[in-house]
């Protein structure tokens, strides 16, 4: 019994459930002690410490679910890029793609085999975890896992990707085309490690036009969950910065949930969706800077206003930001699993 699978496939709750975008990081004292020991990509790879920060989550502040502790970019990184992470600028990848033989160095073979240590790190967590707290896994959308590899790492205004996009649509397809395939194989060696959920990060979308988006995002986030091997009970949630526009769209997905950035009146969202697909969020990470009476009457403004719906996911539209006080977010997740719908 998990209230996080219940949620996502509709059935009527009591209350939310609720988990965090970011949870494991590094608003937590705990894991800035262990990140003080270790390079980020090291903790990554290394199965024991990433079960350790997967489970801080759970053991601080009791939240519905647990989501492995990793990275997006591990893909591109089994791909052939060069990745790193540095303190205070974030992922770098030193061979940024320029060029088609760029694109045609990069491998997509093998991807289970170099991406073992995180079906290693699935089966050491499902071993730790109660039946009530199901295993999120994840991976990027291709567009998203593609703006790194253009972009060398974050970028403000996503420049170079729009202009690739743009100028060399067929190279485009060609690398979306090459992280999907990777991406699938990647996401069905989760399942078959024992993942309970799956979430898909399209964390830039909302830089691409909605033709754009169309073209160049929606359908490979369509062939990734196409192509799972999915058995009836793990949901896929869909995640999108941009999703308060792009909802219209990815209700084409099948997808069990569409995660709603902090833009949109989720109710809203959920009307407009139907029945079919379930939402998640979205109160804005922002506010758990305020005062804990702030905190509780934005939560409690979301879930009154999500009462007449059989249920849904409780989570931020965007990760937590690193420096936030623990105490806040814990009122945050206290306030939700003591809600009572009326
Ligand atoms: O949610 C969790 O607790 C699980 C772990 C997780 C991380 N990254 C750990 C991490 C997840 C789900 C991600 C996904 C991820 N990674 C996304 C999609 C989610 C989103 O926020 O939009 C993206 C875009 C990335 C790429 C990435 N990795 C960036 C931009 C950064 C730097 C940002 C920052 O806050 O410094 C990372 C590094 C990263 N990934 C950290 C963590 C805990 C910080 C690393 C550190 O300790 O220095």
């Amino acid at each position: 019994m998990s209230l996080l699978i219940d949620a996502a496939y509709g059935k009527e709750l009591d209350r939310p459930p609720i988990w965090i975008m970011r949870q494991a990081g590094r608003y937590m004292k705990e894991y800035r002690e262990i990140r003080d020991k270790y390079d980020f990509l090291k903790m990554c790879k290394n199965p024991d410490v990433a079960t350790e920060i997967s489970l801080l989550p759970i053991k601080l502040l009791d939240v519905d679910a647990a989501i492995m502790f990793s990275d997006i970019l591990v893909t591109a990184e089994a791909m052939g890029g060069k990745l790193s992470y540095v303190e205070g600028t974030g992922p770098l990848f030193s061979n940024p793609v320029k060029t088609k033989a760029d694109i045609e160095s990069l491998s997509i073979t093998e991807v289970p085999e170099k991406l073992d240590y995180v079906a290693q790190l699935i089966k050491q967590l499902k071993n730790e975890l109660k039946a009530d707290k199901p295993l999120i896994g994840f991976a990027g959308a291709p567009f998203t896992v593609m703006s790194y590899l253009i972009e060398g790492g974050s970028s403000k205004d996503l420049k170079k990707t729009k202009q690739f996009l743009y100028r060399q649509p067929e190279l485009s397809h060609l690398l979306l085309e090459k992280i999907t395939s990777v991406t699938i194989d990647y996401l069905n060696m989760q399942i078959e490690a024992g993942i309970d959920a799956l979430q898909i990060f399209d964390s830039w979308a909302m830089y691409l036009s909605h033709y754009s988006f169309v073209e160049f995002s929606l359908p490979y986030i369509a062939k990734v969950i196409d192509s799972l091997n999915k058995p009836k009970n793990v949901p896929v949630i869909t995640f999108a910065r941009g999703s308060s526009s792009f909802y219209k769209q990815m209700r084409e997905l099948n997808t069990d949930v569409i995660s709603v950035d902090w833009n949109a009146n989720l109710a809203d969202v959920q009307r407009d969706l139907g029945n079919d697909i379930v939402v998640q969020g979205n109160m804005d990470p922002y506010v758990l800077y305020a005062d804990k009476r702030t905190i509780q009457n934005e939560a409690i403004r979301i879930l009154k206003s999500m009462d007449e719906f059989p249920s849904f996911i409780f989570n931020l539209g965007h990760g937590v930001t690193p420096d936030l006080d623990i105490d806040n977010v814990k009122c945050l997740v206290d306030t939700v699993k003591s809600y009572q719908k009326v």
